[in-house]
């Protein structure tokens, strides 16, 4: 499938569309960013990995039966999707404190949840993606009402997956953002990407952290923390 009119640029991704008006294809750029855009820096070969885990992990999701926009790879750095309307809404699971959450409650980092934690944010960078309740969801219009069990179901049901394969690797799944959004035959379904861009991974042995906090606070080399990802996912 070849890629035709850009239809959206984000910071990490550009959106193509295809001869086929139900699917897009999503490149992976080599940005990375953070704190809404602020930190910027262009790290080769980061598009490339993305994309390879991110289809990794979709086709996991796919084979246990998850709903998403994920139809195939095309090339290194693309993804052929199903065309989505996107809810402007980040839904997050937590399994350990970090980032946010620790300042927001002052919990301490590294602290286990007693069971998966759910959280929605608006996605808004202008805003800094305010944390969000179901009522406000509805009441501003981000998702439709009945969208708001399936995005928590899921949510938890991608952590029970994903869970099992990082540990499987060695690796801890800390908190991951999923984003939802309508699919063409009217489905609800997980959209964008799920990379290490978009969770936090520690390694289990080392406390290792292989996730872009490596590149929110330079903490070491943001491609070799992806690579062991990667690595990980692949060993059998
Ligand atoms: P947080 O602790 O900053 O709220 O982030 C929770 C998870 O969501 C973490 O794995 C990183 C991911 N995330 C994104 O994918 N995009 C974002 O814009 C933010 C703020 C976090
Ligand atoms: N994704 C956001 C950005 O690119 C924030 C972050 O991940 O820290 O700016």
């Amino acid at each position: 499938m070849r890629r035709l009119k850009k239809l959206y640029e984000g910071k990490a991704k550009i959106v193509y569309e295809t001869e086929d008006p139900n699917k897009v294809i999503l490149f992976f750029k080599d940005t990375a960013s953070a704190f809404d855009g602020v930190k910027r820096a262009e790290i080769k070969g980061k598009g490339e990995i993305n994309n390879t885990i991110s289809s990794i992990l979709f086709e996991i999701l796919e084979r246990k039966g998850v709903r998403t926009h994920y139809v195939e790879k095309v090339s290194e750095r693309e993804m052929l999707v199903w065309r989505a309307e996107r809810f402007p809404v980040e839904v997050v699971v937590r399994n350990l404190a970090a980032g946010s959450i620790v300042k927001r409650i002052g919990i301490e980092e590294g602290t286990e949840f007693k069971r998966p934690l759910v959280e929605f944010f608006m996605k808004n960078d202008q805003l800094h993606d305010p944390m969000v309740c179901e009522d406000h969801i509805v009441l501003l219009g981000l998702a439709p009402e009945e969208a708001i069990p399936i995005m928590k179901e899921t949510a938890l049901k991608v952590n029970e997956i994903l869970r099992d394969v990082f540990s499987k690797a060695g690796i801890k799944l800390v908190d991951f953002k999923l984003e939802f959004g309508r699919l063409p035959d009217g489905s609800v379904g997980v959209v964008d990407e799920i990379t290490p861009d978009s969770m936090r991974l520690w390694d289990e042995r080392t406390g290792e952290k292989l996730d872009k906090d490596r590149f929110r606070f330079d903490l070491g080399d943001l491609l070799e923390g992806y690579r062991k990802v990667l690595e990980g996912l692949q060993s059998p």
